[in-house]
């Protein structure tokens, strides 16, 4: 985030908050990912969530924060289930809130907008915001793309590169641009049909 941004916003902030994000800004956000570091990487996850705890609406007990994960100073927007991940490299933009429920994977450089430029009269002017809520037990691929007022289903997967512009199912998964389902879940088929 440049200086000049990260600085305008410090101002709106209470003196504790401002503390943690300029610990997540400056130190947390680079801190390497992953078992490969072993200890180090233990120890970076652990201090990212530390200072995200502190700096997020709500989390659960256990929950993980990429690398270079992004937030543009909204944590307070962000709720985290138990054990939800979000993915190294996120980038969290808009006033709307970012609520995550549990169990969810989520791979590399998604984009979450959870805001929107008003489209109506002459170039950009305005924005309008909708909550994003992401479902239990989902599966986000790698560079996914989540727009505004978005609710993802649980035991949904979004593929690789989708863009999800509405909502989508329970058990689906989805994909492509815009992403539609493709397939619903096997065992939840199978199981379904088990019980007929
Ligand atoms: C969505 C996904 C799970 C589906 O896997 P699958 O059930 O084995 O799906 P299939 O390979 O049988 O594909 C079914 C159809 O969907 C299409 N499809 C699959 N994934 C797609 C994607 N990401 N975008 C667009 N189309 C996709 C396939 O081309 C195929 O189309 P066809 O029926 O016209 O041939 C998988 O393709 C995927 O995107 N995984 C994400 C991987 C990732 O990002 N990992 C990051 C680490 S968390």
């Amino acid at each position: 985030m440049p200086l000049f941004n990260l600085l305008k916003k410090i101002r709106e902030k209470s003196l504790k908050q401002t503390l943690f994000y300029l610990l997540y800004y400056i130190v947390a956000i680079r801190l390497p990912y992953g078992d490969r570091w072993m200890f180090i990487g233990r120890w970076s996850h652990q201090f990212r969530t530390f200072v995200c705890r502190r700096l997020f609406h709500k989390t659960g007990k256990v929950f993980g924060i990429g690398k270079g994960v992004d937030f543009h100073m909204h944590g307070n927007l962000i709720t985290m289930g138990e054990c939800a991940n979000i993915g190294n490299h996120a980038w969290i933009r808009g006033n709307g809130r970012l609520i995550l429920g549990d169990h969810i994977m989520m791979g590399e450089f998604p984009l979450i907008y959870t805001q929107d430029h008003k489209v109506d009269g002459i170039g950009y002017d305005g924005t309008y915001s909708k909550d994003v809520v992401i479902g239990s037990h989902v599966w986000i691929g790698g560079r996914v793309t989540i727009l505004k007022g978005v609710t993802i289903g649980d035991n949904s997967i979004v593929g690789a590169g989708s863009v999800v512009t509405k909502d989508v199912p329970e058990n689906a998964i989805v994909a492509g641009n815009p992403a539609k389902v493709i397939k619903i879940r096997a065992e939840v088929s199978e199981s379904a049909a088990d019980l007929h």
